[in-house]
């Protein structure tokens, strides 16, 4: 097993100019094989809601499904930095709420920190919350929680107005104490300002190169999720097809008789099949004593 990955190991990454690694993860075999595979951290990110439950936007998400899949994904890869990620209106309707559900992420899943998302109107809940002592990392750009105000889902900070704004969030959520910053859909001149301010690592998801580290959404580079692919996604499988060949090759084989064939049934015992034959050729017990 490796060590467990924490806030020094990232921060030590950081310095050294080692690119961090992260995907999300929803679930106990996707968490095996991440583990496996050695990604930093892993987030349970509120995404489930779409890539997993179906639902069009991330706001129907509730606390108790993130508790559930974030125990589930801990079970399957205890040496990954866990990130809980706060769902819709988990943090937003009073600091006290939002300790206490940043609470639980840490105490029912083991999970190592919480990401919110959110600028300058969230650094009093990022500095409750990390003094609380629960690391809390922020998220800037693209925030699909606000989807209705920001007219969906569309890169951020492409204009020097927008832009400076991100960049002034970081620097915000920095001072607030944040111990990382996960910026989405920005260019990538904004990622790399954002970046080269911070002493705090900075993650990208469509923010480009310049950033601390990467994080793609599991589904999308895995090629599981069909409903629309964002630009900065890099597909690294096609599990759509091999998954639907697999299904059409079993409804065939079922169709046809070639399943199951006899290595997936299982055999008798040694002379019982002549011992049952002798049973029903007997005809059945007549009196309670012989049964
Ligand atoms: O929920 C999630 O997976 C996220 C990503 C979109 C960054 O927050």
């Amino acid at each position: 097993m490796r060590d467990k990955v924490t806030i020094p190991y990232l921060m030590d990454k950081r310095a050294r100019g080692q690119p961090i690694t992260m995907l999300t993860c929803y679930d106990y075999p996707m968490a095996l094989l991440q583990e496996k595979a050695g990604v930093d951290i892993i987030l349970v990110g509120d995404s489930v809601g779409m890539t997993v439950y179906g639902y069009p936007s991330t706001l129907p998400v509730t606390m108790d499904m993130m508790v559930v899949h974030a125990q589930a994904v801990r079970r399957g890869a205890p040496g990954a930095f866990l990130i809980g990620d706060m769902p819709f209106l988990s943090y937003q309707v009073s600091v006290e709420e939002a300790i206490r559900h940043a609470g639980r992420f840490m105490q029912e899943a083991a999970c190592d920190a919480v990401k919110l998302e959110g600028g300058r109107t969230m650094a009093p809940v990022v500095r409750a919350i990390t003094g609380a002592g629960i690391p809390v990392m922020g998220h800037l750009g693209l925030t699909p929680q606000s989807l209705a105000m920001l007219g969906g889902f569309r890169a951020q900070g492409r204009d020097a107005a927008a832009a400076a704004r991100v960049v002034e969030d970081g620097a915000i959520l920095e001072g607030a104490g944040a111990f990382a910053i996960l910026l989405e859909a920005v260019p990538p001149e904004v990622g790399r300002e954002v970046t080269s301010r911070a002493a705090i690592p900075i993650i990208s998801i469509g923010a480009g190169p310049g950033c601390d580290g990467q994080l793609l959404i599991v589904h999308d580079m895995l090629g599981f999720f069909e409903a629309f692919t964002p630009r900065f996604v890099k597909k690294y499988a096609d599990l759509n097809s091999a998954i639907l060949e697999a299904f059409q090759a079993y409804l065939d084989d079922v169709a046809s008789g070639r399943f199951p064939a006899p290595e997936h049934c299982y055999p008798m015992k040694k002379g019982e099949w002549e011992r049952l034959r002798q049973l029903i050729a007997a005809g059945p017990p007549t009196t309670p004593e012989e049964v």
